[in-house]
């Protein structure tokens, strides 16, 4: 192991390097989210955050550095092996946007390529990485001639998003790119805002409110919650604010029976039940099995409790056949709102995608609406920005409907001080990322008239 690779902190400079690798090189060649490949990729507890915080920012800032790796190499980049990729990411990303001594980011990441079994490609990565440091001005600049590599986004999304919002998607390209702050949400059966803000103060975690979902504060720093007691002892949770505005879209009121339709791991849910104790039953209802099963472990946190089901949304019998006054539907989505937490997404997602995604979200709709009864309010919500799976589904599903009316408008007077709309507007309500500090969201309520 070269000089370089031991770090100050005790971690192992190439170990961490080798595990941000591993966990790039999932992600490009399996498609497996980075959530599971760094999992897979078992850094040492030391190495875990320099692992991590590689491995984001290789993928954050991958379609750039992509561009430059591509020229580097000499080759189309489809031509290189997945680790290698992941190496010349990694190690271009601590280049141009890392901390670390230049010298000592190249040799650990040489010697991570021995680590991760890419032995024979350490020339190739180290010839790279040091042409990178001559030339690196010109690769730069050419990397930056297009919007894929001055935005760091697939080619396609640069084009959906120049599409739909013509004249904010440069701030939203910008905000993806950001590190999203940690946002909690106060649990009203256990503290209120102040409390838990005062608390963390004294913890040493000051936090700033946001002023229009009543429960959430914006910590100023990061913080590993669950070494947080209020975390740990239920009386908050980890939420944007974005999605904190599903429960009072969704007003629902006492003696209601609630159906949340696509609830895992129950974030939403459980912020229901918060804010309203008196519900008749709420029903968290998953298709996937081993994720209901974290709505379970969230209501046991916090003290609530809900009926979980594992099954299908579209089943109309699923868990009975009763009406229900409020249904939320969080649809499955490219989840292209929520891109600066998940920057994987930029490589998992393919254009390909978002019409199948879109024709399940309307099937979903057309399945739940039944079930709601008359006078009752649905609301739908993606964390996608693309108006093929939100104002599209709902513009299609209210001409299709004359029975279903928006009430969007009059819900979001429960949420006063929104953040500004962008334009067009269409029917419901997009928070973009870059205007509102939030995660990139979408929320429509449709009521079902009583006659
Ligand atoms: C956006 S996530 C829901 C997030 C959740 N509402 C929360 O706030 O924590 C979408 C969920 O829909 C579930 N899902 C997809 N198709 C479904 C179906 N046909 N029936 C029920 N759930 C479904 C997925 O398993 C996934 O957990």
């Amino acid at each position: 192991m070269s000089a370089g690779a031991r770090e100050a902190g005790g971690t192992t400079g190439a170990a961490s390097r080798a595990a941000a690798v591993r966990a790039v090189a999932l992600v490009l060649g399996r498609g497996q989210t980075l959530e599971v490949a760094l999992a897979a990729a078992e850094p040492a507890a030391a190495d875990r955050p320099l692992a991590q915080a590689l491995a984001f920012g290789a993928l954050r800032f991958g379609h750039r550095l992509k561009r430059i790796a591509t020229t580097l190499a000499g080759r189309p980049w489809q031509g290189l092996a997945a680790e290698v990729q992941a190496l010349l990411l990694v190690g271009l990303f601590q280049l141009e946007y890392g901390a670390a001594p230049e010298h000592a980011a190249v040799s650990t990441t040489v010697d991570a390529a021995r680590l991760v079994g890419a032995g024979r490609a350490a020339g190739l990565v180290n010839a790279c990485l040091r042409r990178f440091l001559r030339e690196r001005a010109a690769l730069v600049a050419a990397a930056d001639q297009k919007l894929e590599g001055r935005s760091s986004h697939p080619e396609w999304l640069v084009a959906a998003l120049k599409r739909d919002w013509p004249a904010e998607a440069w701030q939203v390209l910008e905000a993806d790119n950001e590190h999203p702050p940690l946002v909690l949400r106060a649990n009203a059966r256990r503290t209120t805002r102040a409390a838990l803000a005062e608390e963390l103060a004294a913890l040493g975690h000051p936090s700033r409110p946001v002023p229009f979902a009543p429960a959430a504060l914006v910590l100023d720093a990061p913080v590993d919650v669950r070494r947080l007691p209020p975390f740990l002892e239920g009386r908050c949770s980890v939420q944007d604010a974005a999605a904190q505005l599903a429960a009072p879209l969704l007003g629902a009121r006492p003696g209601e029976r609630v159906l949340d339709a696509c609830a895992a791991p129950g974030g939403k849910a459980c912020h229901v039940l918060e804010a309203e104790p008196g519900l008749a039953e709420l029903v968290a209802l998953d298709l996937d099995a081993d994720r209901a099963a974290r709505i379970t472990q969230n209501l046991g946190r916090l003290g609530l409790s809900a009926t979980v089901v594992a099954g299908d949304a579209l089943d109309p019998a699923v868990p009975d056949a009763r009406p229900f006054e409020r249904i939320l539907l969080d649809a499955p989505c490219s989840g292209t709102g929520v891109i600066r937490r998940h920057p994987d997404i930029k490589w998992l997602r393919r254009p390909a995608d978002i019409g199948p995604l879109a024709a399940r979200q309307r099937e979903l709709l057309a399945a739940l609406w039944p079930r709601l009864a008359p006078g009752g309010r649905l609301v739908y919500a993606t964390c996608s920005v693309l108006r093929a799976e939100n104002a599209a589904v709902i513009e299609a599903f209210l001409a299709a409907t004359p029975a279903a009316v928006d009430v969007t408008e009059s819900a979001s007077l429960a949420v006063p001080g929104l953040p500004p709309r962008p334009t067009p507007a269409g029917p419901g309500l997009v928070l973009l990322p870059g205007l509102a500090g939030t995660d990139g969201f979408y929320y429509a309520c449709l009521e079902r008239r009583a006659h």
